[in-house]
Parts: structure tokens; C-alpha cells; sequence
């Protein structure tokens, strides 16, 4: 195996492993930057990839499929929680590191033996994956490591034992709105949360993250230095890594969507828009993980149709969490025919960058708070769980580019929400305008001499120099 990668001067192009954490918000800024060595550097990408949520290899003709046994328990599996999955399947591979080390070495290894095959300079790991650093060591492969959420998220994952030493977590409710001075603006209810996993496990899940950075051989962060520069200015400061690089919007980067989606995306979403007038819709989207019960999804639903706004509304299978199937409730699509259309999962990136959408109402997970920036769409923001409560404050304390929706979600609330964005006040077109100040920075970071375009050529140089 040492020879795989033992390639001094040697002609051959690299081959680069990556292996996502596979949820639908970590694959697709991975697949991403697979996709940007690849079309950039022409860098050979073997994909890592798990039965659970497992990807389809044929969807990426471009790309080598490398199965890694995750032994997460049908019963985890099943609840699809993301805590529990990361847990169990770390669990699990330390538990059988041969297994994991096993499908690392023949993915390191040139499948067909064909002498012209590339050979594997590094691995690519999402920062949830521990198990598989250990065993990637054990193989002398260097490991870069992805974070797919912000700058900022990781500050906070490194400054948690800080967070517990001064008593702000546990979460104590009379202390939610208290700012926390070291990680301004965050308050205590900004800070990572669940209300489905308990404490401890997501302080388990938060340690394993900040070992996994600091043995990397290289950070990789899903932000652009004009978004997030003090951030990484302190990050750089907290981390003695060889390489910290912050290299996106990362799906701004690879040149056609990755094809990544685990439930397939409902084009003809695109048609209708294109019958819409330029700025009108409102996209309403919560993820691929949030969930709601069958009462609010009643006041979202009464809360878009008495806003009098035309919207596009992803219902999830699974969005509403006490019912099989999720009613919209009588007499709905009669009050919104023509300017409401329902569908199950969209391609968001596209609907973002339509003319037609002029605002987002998102969960804030920090793909979707990305692909808006990135087109210049102001949002209402509703975090659920996770990073999106800090993803919500930067959108509406640094940024300027929307507003939280908080407090129990009411039809009256939802439409004062919707128009106060869409409606063509003050507020609403300041924010429209911030939004299309990033845009234009967005862009300029993936110009020619742009920082992430700057990025990823240095990643290309320093991983064919491991
Ligand atoms: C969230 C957090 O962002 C992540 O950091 C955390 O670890 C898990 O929870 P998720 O809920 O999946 O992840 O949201 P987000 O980060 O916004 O990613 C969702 C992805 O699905 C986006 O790339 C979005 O474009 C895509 N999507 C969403 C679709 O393709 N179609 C849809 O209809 C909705």
C-alpha cells in the first residue's frame, strides 16, 4: 500500500479519495469539491460511500464507488437521526477496524492494475468521520478533512469544553438570550443544539469533530474569506493546522449539479416559475432532516395562502413527523390556484438562481443559508436544530440579509413574516439589497484571482505535494 502512494516525480495523475458523512447536507458540498479536482485539476476521485443512504455510482460515470461496511443497527438506520447515525457507525467501525481499513486499501490501490492508473495522494474526510481517520493512519494515508458547515460552527465545536467550564451549557432556558462575549453575536440559544439527541451525545459528537480537525493533515471549510473573515482569522489563530482553506461556495464551483440528491428533484417546479413574475416567489424549504408536526404545518400552510404571495413549498416525505402522509388541509389549493405550487423535493440551486424567486424561507442549514447568499435571495429564517441557529444570527445580526421567524409558528405570524419580506417594504428591500451585495462577493471570490478559486489551486498543489 505504501507504493500506492509513494510517487515522488511520478508522471502518473493523483487519484483522490473522499468519503462524505452521508446526509444529504454533507454529501452534496463533498461531491462538490470531488467535482472541482476533478474538472479543475483533472484529479482521478474515488468515492467512499456507505449502504446507508448509500449514492449512485451510475449517477457519476466520472467517478470510482468504493462500498464501506458502516454497521449502523437497522433500528438507528431507521430513525435517520444524525447524531445517532454518526455515533453508531463510528461505533461500529472502531469496532471492526479492519473492515473500514480493508475497502480504504483497495481504494487506494489502482483497481484494474493498469500501470497508467492513478494513485491515491490523500483521503477527504468528512469531520464526523474519527473511525475512519484511525483507520486511514493505520494505512500511512494522509487525511484532509471537509467542514460543511461555517467557520464560525467550528469556533464554536472548539471553544465547547470553554462553553461548559462557564456554565452556558448545559442550555439552562432562563439564560437563552444571554450573549456569550467569547463568540460574539452568538447567545446561548445560538449555540449547537438538538431537541432530539441528548447533551451528551452531541458533546460526543462534538469532540470526536475537534479531534478529527486537529490530527488533519489540511482543513477544507465551506465558507469564502469575505463572508466569515474574522472567523477564520481566529480560527487560523486556534488551529496550528499545515492548511486552512476556505474554498466556497463549494457548489458554486463545480461547473454542473452533482447529481448527489438522495430523493429525486421535481423539475417541472422550473416551468412553473418561469411563468412567474421576476422577484415574486417565495421558496419555502426546511432541509432534508427538520420536521414539524401535523398543527404547524396546518398555520404554514393557512399562513403562505393568507399572505397573498405566490410560493414554492418543498413537503418533504417525511417533513411532518406525527403522519404517513401530510394533508394540506381543506379548501388550500383552491385559495392559492395559480400562485401556490407543493412539491416534494426540488432542485433547489436551480430555483434559488430562477429570476422568478425574489426571497427563502429555510431551516438555515448551512447548504441552503450558502445557496441563497450565493444567489442574492434574502431569507426568513426558522432554525430547527444543529448549526442552524447560528447560521439564522449571522443571516440576520452580520449579514443584514433576513430575519428569524421565532416563537410558536401561527398563520397570523407566518403571513406578517411573508409579507414583511416579499411585500415591498423598507425593511424587506434593505435586506434584498444586502443579499445582492454578497451576491457580487460571491462572485468575486470564484473570479480568476478569487479567494476560493485561489483555494482550490493551492489544495490541488498541497495534495499533490503529500
Ligand atoms: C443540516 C445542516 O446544515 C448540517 O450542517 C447538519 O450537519 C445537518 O443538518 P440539512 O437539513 O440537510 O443539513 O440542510 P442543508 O445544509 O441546507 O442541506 C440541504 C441540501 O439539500 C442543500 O444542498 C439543498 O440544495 C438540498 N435540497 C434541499 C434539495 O436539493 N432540494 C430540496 O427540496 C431541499
Amino acid at each position: 500500500v505504501q507504493g500506492v502512494r509513494d510517487g515522488g516525480g511520478d508522471p502518473r495523475p493523483r487519484r483522490v479519495l473522499v468519503f462524505p458523512l452521508p446526509f444529504q447536507g454533507h454529501i452534496d458540498p463533498m461531491m462538490h469539491l470531488a467535482g472541482a479536482l476533478h474538472a479543475r485539476a483533472g484529479l482521478a476521485v474515488t468515492v467512499l460511500h456507505t449502504r446507508f443512504n448509500a449514492l449512485d455510482p451510475a449517477r457519476h460515470p466520472e467517478f470510482r464507488f468504493v462500498e464501506v461496511p458502516d454497521g449502523v443497527p437497522a433500528g438507528v438506520a431507521a430513525t435517520g437521526r444524525i447524531i445517532d447515525v454518526i455515533l453508531a457507525m463510528n461505533a461500529a467501525m472502531e469496532a471492526s477496524p479492519e473492515a473500514v481499513r480493508g475497502a480504504l486499501a483497495s481504494a487506494m490501490i489502482a483497481e484494474d492494475e493498469d500501470e497508467e492508473a492513478p494513485h491515491a495522494a490523500c483521503l477527504v474526510i468528512d469531520s464526523n468521520l474519527l473511525a475512519v481517520q484511525r483507520a486511514a493512519e493505520k494505512l500511512g494515508l494522509p487525511t484532509m478533512v471537509l467542514r460543511t458547515g461555517s467557520a464560525a460552527c467550528l469556533r464554536c465545536f472548539l471553544a465547547y469544553p470553554m462553553l461548559h467550564d462557564k456554565g452556558y451549557l448545559p442550555f439552562q432556558e432562563s439564560q437563552l438570550y444571554m450573549p456569550v462575549p467569547e463568540l460574539p453575536p452568538l447567545r446561548v440559544r445560538d449555540l449547537f443544539q438538538t431537541k432530539i439527541s441528548s447533551h451528551e451525545m452531541v458533546r460526543e459528537v462534538i469532540a470526536r469533530i475537534t479531534e478529527t480537525v486537529r490530527n488533519c493533515s489540511g482543513l477544507i471549510i465551506n465558507t469564502f474569506e469575505a463572508l466569515e473573515p474574522d472567523e477564520l482569522q481566529k480560527l487560523r489563530g486556534e488551529l496550528d493546522l499545515p492548511l486552512l482553506l476556505a474554498a466556497g461556495p463549494l457548489h458554486k464551483l463545480s461547473s454542473k449539479t452533482t447529481g448527489s440528491s438522495l430523493l429525486d428533484q421535481d423539475y417541472s417546479c422550473i416551468e412553473w416559475l418561469d411563468t412567474q413574475p421576476p422577484g415574486s416567489v417565495l421558496y419555502v424549504s426546511f432541509g432534508s432532516l427538520a420536521a414539524m408536526d401535523s398543527g404547524e404545518f396546518v398555520e404554514v400552510a393557512w399562513g403562505l395562502a393568507n399572505s397573498g404571495h405566490p410560493f414554492l413549498w418543498v413537503v418533504r416525505p417525511n417533513l411532518v413527523q406525527d403522519t404517513d402522509i401530510a394533508q394540506l388541509p381543506d379548501g388550500f389549493e383552491d385559495a392559492v390556484k395559480g400562485r401556490g405550487m407543493v412539491i416534494q423535493w426540488a432542485p433547489q440551486q436551480e430555483v434559488l438562481a430562477h429570476r422568478a424567486v425574489g426571497g427563502f424561507w429555510t431551516h438555515c442549514g448551512w447548504n441552503s443559508t450558502l445557496e441563497s447568499v450565493g444567489e442574492g435571495v434574502p431569507m426568513i429564517c426558522r432554525p430547527n436544530a444543529v448549526d442552524q441557529m447560528m447560521n439564522a444570527r449571522y443571516v440576520e445580526e452580520v449579514w443584514g440579509v433576513g430575519f428569524e421567524l421565532e416563537g410558536e409558528l401561527e398563520r397570523g405570524e407566518v403571513e406578517g413574516a411573508v409579507r414583511k419580506l416579499m411585500g415591498g417594504g423598507r425593511e424587506g428591500a434593505e435586506m434584498t439589497e444586502r443579499a445582492e451585495v454578497l451576491r457580487r462577493k460571491v462572485a468575486e471570490c470564484l473570479d480568476g484571482s478569487g479567494s476560493s478559486r485561489t483555494a482550490i489551486d493551492m489544495l490541488v498543489d498541497y495534495m499533490l505535494s503529500l
